[in-house]
């Protein structure tokens, strides 16, 4: 009787801890910090997105990922797919270590020739990164012939061997139609190298760019190069170099830069002066970003997100279950302003599918101690406001805000500068680096300033005039802290149009 009892009680148990586990798999994202509508891995460690390419009605993207630890370990490539950039569906992790090292970041083509003769049924996917064996890093290569769902790695790796460098890694691989080859930019050191092939397999060292060009507060990483329309006109393509820095960036910590120039298929020439330093993004947060492959807009704008992080303090953000998360999904075009041309970065119009319970303000003047905004509170929103200038040295919102925490993004009229400050927003102990105010100039067009903001649970990202500047960076608010306001301060301004959205979560089934 007694062992039955014992019997009983040990089955119990076991099915209690493993309704618990499952509990715990079956996670509904709604975690303290857990972004609702960026992608986050389910749990544990995500940096770079990287391999990222679309196919047959399904985005792909894979991130660096670390499946048995919240902190950077030995590098997988984690995997989702989504059909519109906004929700995405887990897969299993595609590429593991294996003897030749962890799996670094890297890039993916659709081969729909088969020039690399690994596709019986004529196209494939073929991937490109580092495997890295303890600081030993070599360019290997990997081959789906199921659409991008499981991966083969390929027998002759590594495809691009190290002859001695400390730095060689994230390879960024593309078809270039002038030339009929394939283009792998790879960040070495503190420039970057480029390579062609005809068959993805065999590497010709080409040019190498940057060594005395651009920043280099730290190490160069994370290379991409697109050609893009200039002010939407596609007789007028010009090619632009996107490199990120490891340390000193605009923002503090790691951050990207970007060229603008032409690529011949052999050689990137810069057309600015070499100590013109052009930043993607002036928070703190936006590095990594890479491009889907085979995705352009009808107006040859490309997509890419970024990771929504900053190795100063990545390691260390106060997040449990997982560590790590993906910016928005962005349209990235070049535009001309008077200072020369310039990147411009736009949220994906596919996120308004996110939208609910809008409000609408017209041509209402703000004054110093009145917030209009009483009514409106949330965790997950998006503000698209413009103002004309009045008599205010300063405006702005006071966003996730309560009595003792607050993020403000504010304009500055004499300055005529942006401005984002995390000092209050909360858990901001973690690291030195992450309690500050990011700023940024930005002048008025026809005397107006326009605010595109997205809040999320531990995030706000900035498009300021049409995404002319962005600025993206991390936040740790209390969930309770919900409160928005909009100031001036010193005089009046007038909000001629703002549209407040709440988010929808994009983990909801
Ligand atoms: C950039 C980076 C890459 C490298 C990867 C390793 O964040 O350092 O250069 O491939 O992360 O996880």
């Amino acid at each position: 009787m007694k062992r039955k009892l014992y019997r009983f009680i040990s089955l119990m148990i076991i099915f209690i801890l493993t309704a618990v586990g499952c509990s715990k798999s079956n996670n509904n994202y709604k975690e303290k910090y857990r972004p609702q509508y960026h992608f986050s891995p389910e749990k544990n460690w995500m940096n770079d997105p990287c391999g990222m390419f679309y196919y047959e009605g399904n985005y792909h993207l894979f991130y660096q990922y670390n499946p048995n630890d919240t902190i950077w370990g030995p590098m997988h490539w984690g995997h989702a797919t989504s059909p519109d950039m906004v929700t995405w569906t887990h897969l299993p992790v595609a590429l593991e270590p294996d003897d030749l090292g962890t799996i670094f970041t890297g890039s993916s083509v659709v081969d729909s020739q088969n020039t690399s003769g690994l596709f019986d049924k004529g196209s494939g996917i073929v991937s490109l990164y580092t495997n890295d064996n303890k600081g030993l890093q070599q360019q290997s290569m990997a081959f789906s012939t199921d659409g991008g769902k499981t991966f083969n790695k390929y027998k002759g790796n590594p495809v691009l061997k190290n002859m001695g460098a400390r730095d060689f890694r994230d390879p960024y691989v593309f078809w270039h139609d002038n030339t009929k080859k394939w283009i792998m930019v790879l960040a070495a050191g503190v420039k970057v190298e480029f390579y062609n092939s005809s068959d993805l397999k065999n590497w010709n060292y080409l040019s190498e760019f940057g060594s005395y060009e651009g920043s280099h507060g730290g190490v160069w990483e994370c290379p991409g190069l697109f050609e893009l329309p200039v002010d939407g006109d596609k007789q007028n393509m010009k090619w632009v170099l996107k490199v990120d820095v490891g340390d000193n960036a605009v923002g503090g910590g790691s951050g990207g830069q970007y060229f603008i120039g032409n690529f011949d298929g052999t050689k990137f020439t810069n057309d600015n002066s070499k100590t013109t330093t052009l930043w993607l993004d002036y928070g703190s947060d936006f590095y990594a970003a890479q491009s889907f492959s085979g995705a352009k807009a009808d107006d040859g704008s490309y997509y890419w997100l970024g990771w929504m992080n900053n190795w100063k303090y990545a390691q260390l953000v106060p997040t449990e279950r997982w560590r790590g998360q993906a910016t928005l999904p962005r349209k990235v075009s070049l535009k001309s302003f008077p200072e020369g041309l310039r990147l411009v970065q736009t949220p994906l119009t596919q996120l308004e599918s996110l939208r609910y319970g809008s409000k609408k303000i017209n041509n209402k003047v703000i004054s110093p101690d009145k917030n209009i905004l009483k009514g409106y509170s949330g965790e997950s929103y998006e503000i698209v406001a413009e103002f004309e200038l009045g008599t205010a040295e300063e405006f702005g919102f006071k966003l996730r805000k309560s009595d003792s925490e607050e993020t403000t993004v504010s304009y500055n009229t004499k300055n005529k500068n942006i401005s984002l400050n995390r000092v209050n927003s909360g858990e901001v102990s973690f690291s030195e680096y992450f309690k500050r105010k990011y700023t940024a100039e930005l002048k008025p067009v026809d005397n107006k300033i326009k605010l595109h903001i997205f809040v999320d649970a531990s995030s706000v990202e900035v498009f300021g005039n049409d995404g002319k500047v962005v600025m993206t960076n991390l936040i740790y608010p209390d969930p309770k802290s919900k409160g928005i306001e909009l100031y001036s301060k010193g005089g009046d301004v007038k909000l001629v149009n703002l549209e407040f959205y709440k988010l929808r979560s994009s983990w909801k089934k």
